[in-house]
């Protein structure tokens, strides 16, 4: 046999743990203090992108009966999978993920002046066409909030690693708060496996990490998690720093403000 034949192609494939990680009791209890405590902000909301650690948190939000409302961006271009998780979702934990949705004179503008492949062409038509598709309608939600919640990770990325389970979010001016700040793959595999969390096909795909259709791509084993995210964009695949503009502050000291 040819010994430089190539090997096939290891996708990414979920963890399946079939007892609780070590530290995994800890983790559970700071997400529910940290729900707890955003829900003391009224009015709070939490950003769902029905994302496996956004379905865990909403199992929490629901099952403790945290007054905390859902959310979607509905950007237009979400894949299939992730339409039909969020059906799925409101009708097994009968409560409603609110849509959000751009507003449509931008999306036409957006249309008009570009097709999606210059998404992959220029970054400044990506990163406008994330501006209209989510940061806006996203600031227009947050407007008169006093909290926001979201699944960010530190394990995500090397960019996510530093950020706070709390903080004054200054570029949205309300406090954000990230239960899973400290949960790891395992955690939350762990937990949508123990509760029977309703998750999106694509994880069984190789897809780790899930946002718009064309924006978004299986991974390979080795990869890390966000590399399949604009990945057109990164130059050292290990430190995988492409956001979409929804998690960067305005403000550079927000970073190291905690909540009190
Ligand atoms: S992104 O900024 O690169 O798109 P990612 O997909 O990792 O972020 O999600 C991080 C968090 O941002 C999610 O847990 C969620 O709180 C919020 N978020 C991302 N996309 C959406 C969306 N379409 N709707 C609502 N919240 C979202
Ligand atoms: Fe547009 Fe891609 Fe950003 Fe979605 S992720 S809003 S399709 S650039």
């Amino acid at each position: 046999m040819n010994a430089i034949a190539a090997s096939p192609v290891r996708w990414y494939k979920r963890p399946r743990p079939t007892t609780a990680p070590s530290g995994f009791s800890a983790r559970l209890d700071e997400a529910l203090e940290l729900l707890r405590e955003a829900s003391r902000h009224s009015p709070c909301v939490f950003a769902h992108s029905l994302s496996a650690e956004d379905m865990v948190i909403f199992h929490l939000i629901v099952e403790h009966h945290f007054p905390i409302q859902s959310f979607a961006l509905d950007t237009g271009k979400l894949p299939e999978a992730t339409l039909d998780l969020w059906s799925r979702a409101e009708t097994i934990y009968s409560t409603r993920i609110e849509r959000v949705s751009p507003a449509e004179a931008s999306v036409d503008a957006l249309v008009a002046m570009s097709a999606d492949s210059a998404l992959y062409e220029s970054k400044s038509v990506r990163l406008r066409c994330c501006e209209l598709r989510k940061t806006e309608p996203l600031r227009a939600v947050l407007a008169g909030k006093q909290a926001w919640v979201t699944g960010l990770r530190r394990a995500q990325s090397v960019g996510r690693a530093t950020m706070n389970a709390s903080e004054f979010d200054h570029g949205f001016q309300l406090y954000k708060f990230s239960p899973l700040i400290n949960w790891t793959d395992e955690d939350v595999w762990y937990f949508t496996d123990k509760y029977k969390i309703p998750y999106n096909v694509l994880y069984g795909k190789g897809y780790a990490s899930i946002g718009c259709n064309p924006c978004t791509r299986p991974i390979r084993e080795s990869e890390p998690a966000r590399a399949g995210r604009w990945w057109w964009e990164q130059t050292d695949p290990n430190a995988i720093k492409s956001e979409c503009g929804i998690h960067v502050s305005a403000h550079p000291s927000s970073t190291s403000k905690e909540v009190q």
